[in-house]
Order: structure tokens, then sequence, then C-alpha cells
């Protein structure tokens, strides 16, 4: 199992997206993180198709779609056809879990369900085995730059144990306040996709923070 590092742009300076996108490329990126939010679901409101778009233009690299909205499945379509190759929607907001994750791999996408720090991991069982990919949150979503809360460890490493016991190969992903001083806890205890926005946007030199996060991982424990 490798490491992950997915730069999430919502931390990014929008004034140059497709260059700041290019930079992480360089830096050894593996997949560009998207959080989309609609000011319901989540207390903030972010941005929609067209930078999904953009982003799709500005890498090579996979565009990681998050979710965080009402409703998802009224967007689903139009986000596969703007590029998403991961549509991660949140277990809170779609009671049909069943029905949306056969919708988006029917789109072509890599399917994927978050879970907020309250939402437990029995909220996604019976679907564990359908899964590309399971996100746990390791903040309540809505803004980038919150502190990581140390408690969703635990949850991280029964996530892994539940995904190994379904004999599910999704990746496991943590988002929220991930950087030097969180991750190496959360690859530990089984994650192995790292969603990092401020951690990275926010470094001196952010494309060689890609790399000093990904070190952290292969350190022994
Ligand atoms: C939070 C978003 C995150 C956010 C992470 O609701 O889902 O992807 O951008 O930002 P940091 O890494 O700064 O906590
Ligand atoms: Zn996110």
């Amino acid at each position: 199992m490798s490491p992950r590092i997915a730069p999430s742009i919502l931390s990014a300076d929008f004034r140059r997206l497709g260059e700041e996108i290019a930079m992480c490329e360089a830096g050894g990126a593996d997949w560009i993180h998207v959080d989309v939010m609609d000011g319901h679901f989540v207390p903030n409101l972010t941005f929609g198709l067209k930078v999904i778009e953009a982003a799709r233009a500005a890498t090579t690299l996979p565009v990681d779609v998050h979710l965080m909205v009402e409703r998802p499945e009224q967007y689903l379509e139009a986000y596969a056809r703007a590029g998403a190759q991961v549509l991660t929607i949140h277990a809170e907001a779609a009671p049909h879990l069943d029905r949306q994750l056969m919708h988006i791999k029917a789109l072509g996408c890599q399917a994927g369900v978050a879970l907020n720090p309250a939402t437990p991991l029995s909220a996604v069982e019976e679907v564990a085995h359908l899964l590309d990919l399971l996100l746990i949150m390791t903040v309540n979503p809505g803004y980038g730059g919150q502190a990581f809360i140390p408690y969703t460890v635990d949850k991280v490493e029964r996530a892994r144990f539940l995904l190994d016991q379904a004999d599910s190969r999704a990746v496991l992903q943590v988002d929220g306040g991930i950087g030097r001083a969180t991750i190496h806890d959360c690859w530990r205890a089984g994650a192995d996709c790292f969603v990092a926005g401020n951690a990275v946007f926010g470094a001196a030199d952010p494309r060689g923070e890609i790399g000093a996060l990904r070190a952290l991982c292969a350190e022994a424990a």
C-alpha cells in the first residue's frame, strides 16, 4: 500500500488556479481534491462545474470531487461529464447509498462515501463491498484550515478493519487538518489517501511539502 497525497484546491490561490494545480502535479501529487459545498449541507459555499472543468483541463491527474451537498444525486451526471474521476458523496446526505453508488459507477467514476466525525461507520457497513473509496472526515466539513480531531484516528483504524473484513480494496481517505503533525498517525491507523489543503498551499515550499508528507508515511512508527 503506497500513500496517495491529494492536495485540496480549496486553499489554492484562485487567481492562478491552473498554475497551482500544475505545481501540485510537479510536486508529485497523486490526485487533485476538489471540495464542492452548497451552503446547505455545510455552512459554506464554494464552487461547482466550472472549477471541476478547469481542474480537469489543468492536469492529467485524477480529479477527486468531494460533494458536500444535499441531494448529491442531482449533480452526479454533470460532475462526471465535467471530468471528475472520483465522486464522493456524504452518507448523511444520501439515504439511498446503494442506488447512488451504483449510479456513480455507471457513470464510469470511482464511487466514494464520506462520513462526518459524528457519523458511525455502521452507516456504510452494508455497502462496504461496493465502495471504491471511504472518506473518514477528520474535521467537521465546511472549511479549510481547521484543527484535526484526534478521536477520529481510532475510527480510521476501525474503518480499515471494516474494509478488510469486506475484502474491499477501497481507498481509505482522510480529510481535514492533515499535515506533518497528523499524517503519520492516520497512515499507521490504515489510511492510504491524504487530503491536504492548508498544509500544502500554506507551506513555504508547497511542492516540497507534498514529498515531505509522503515521507512521513514511509517512516516507521
Ligand atoms: C473540509 C474539506 C477539506 C479541506 C481540507 O471541509 O473537505 O478538503 O479543504 O483543508 P485542510 O487540509 O486545510 O484542513
Ligand atoms: Zn474535502
